[in-house]
């Protein structure tokens, strides 16, 4: 644990920082040779079980473990979009800002971004770029989502707009995906059930090491067709692994304990966000901390954001810079209260300067 009088450095870049637990050490540890096989054969019992727990708890039929969450995006974008065709998404995007371009060189696929506000698409802004078909015209085929949304400082989608974006992809014929590497954030955040999620999408990327702790391991989940396809293009992409249940167990192990406590997490970002706000209320806003993400906004503060996250850093305290004025918080289970207590002190102090 960082940040309570261990002396470590309170670290709030990311979620994906965590350590396994030494619960979750102790179920990968307490694997026999039994529960483990060749994943590439299909023949690993603990892999088997954590792609079919996480299939019904999408209701989807299948599921495929990945290495990354930036695998299973890529590998869903390429189930949905033949090359030179479309993918719409917003332009804040992990799967356009922070995937090295691959849907353009995996998937030889065109991305058409829109700017949205906190990084969630409008249905009617999304409808209105639909083109009709026509000699020449590039054919959109899916519209992706994010939920969480990561550079969107943590905001959920409310399930009445993915009910429309579905509608509006209905409409015109195209697949919606969703890169849920923190939809179980949002799930807890709203009470959402991940069933109700999963109905809306062709295809999901979802997450074992981001909030829930896992070192490794993200799912797609999709119908048993696609997750058949996905099974071949990982395999070409060198996805393949072998006794991957050693990191299944660790998937498994997060998915009866860490999805609850996520409200945990929640509640400290919140926490954070109003002890900022007090002192610097331009720089951030606590309405708008749905789950983990604090997001600041250092415009006009005379600061920018890598300045700020050196100062932090210096009294113990680690942010990241996610733009020239922009930084972020996350909390995550590797920080308690004290260690949010801590990085409220020093970044209030910073801002109060
Ligand atoms: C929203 C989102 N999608 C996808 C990913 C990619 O996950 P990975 O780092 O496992 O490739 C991340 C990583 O932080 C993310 O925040």
């Amino acid at each position: 644990m960082n940040g309570s009088a261990s002396g470590h450095p309170v670290d709030l870049r990311s979620d994906t920082l965590t350590r396994p637990s030494a619960g979750m050490l102790a179920a990968m540890a307490a694997l026999t040779p039994a529960d483990l096989g060749d994943d590439v054969y299909g023949e690993d019992p603990t892999v088997n079980a954590l792609e079919a727990e996480v299939a019904e708890l999408f209701g989807h039929e299948a599921a495929l473990f990945v290495p990354s969450g930036t695998m299973g995006n890529q590998l869903c974008l390429r189930l949905l979009v033949p090359p030179a065709e479309e993918l719409i998404c917003d332009a804040d995007a992990h799967l356009v800002t922070y995937e090295g371009g691959g849907a353009a060189q995996h998937g030889a696929i065109q991305t058409r971004t829109l700017v949205a506000a906190r990084g969630l698409l409008d249905p009617a802004a999304v409808r209105a770029q639909l083109r009709p078909a026509g000699y020449g015209t590039v054919v959109t085929r899916a519209v992706a989502v994010e939920q969480t949304h990561n550079r969107g400082g943590g905001a959920v989608y409310p399930l009445a707009v993915l009910e429309e974006l579905r509608a509006a992809v209905d409409g015109a014929g195209l697949a919606l995906h969703c890169d849920g590497a923190r939809i179980w954030n949002a799930s807890v955040a709203t009470g959402t059930p991940l069933s109700a999620y999963g109905g809306l999408f062709e295809t999901l990327s979802v997450c074992l090491s981001k909030g829930l702790g896992a070192p490794i391991g993200s799912l797609v989940v999709a119908s048993a067709a696609l997750v058949a396809e996905a099974r071949v293009l990982r395999r070409r992409l060198g996805g393949g692994m072998r006794q991957a249940g050693v990191l299944a167990a660790a998937g498994r192990y997060a998915l009866r304990h860490n999805v609850d406590r996520l409200a945990e997490d929640h509640a400290r970002a919140a926490r954070l966000a109003h002890a900022l706000a007090e002192v610097a209320p331009h720089v951030v806003d606590p309405r708008l901390v749905e789950t983990n993400i604090v997001p600041l906004d250092l415009t006009g503060t005379g600061s920018d954001a890598t300045g700020l996250a050196q100062r932090a850093a210096a009294e113990g305290v680690l942010l990241s810079v996610v733009g020239s004025h922009r930084a972020r918080l996350v909390t995550h289970l590797d920080v308690d209260d004290a260690g949010v207590d801590r990085a409220a002190d020093v970044v209030r102090r910073l801002l109060s300067a």
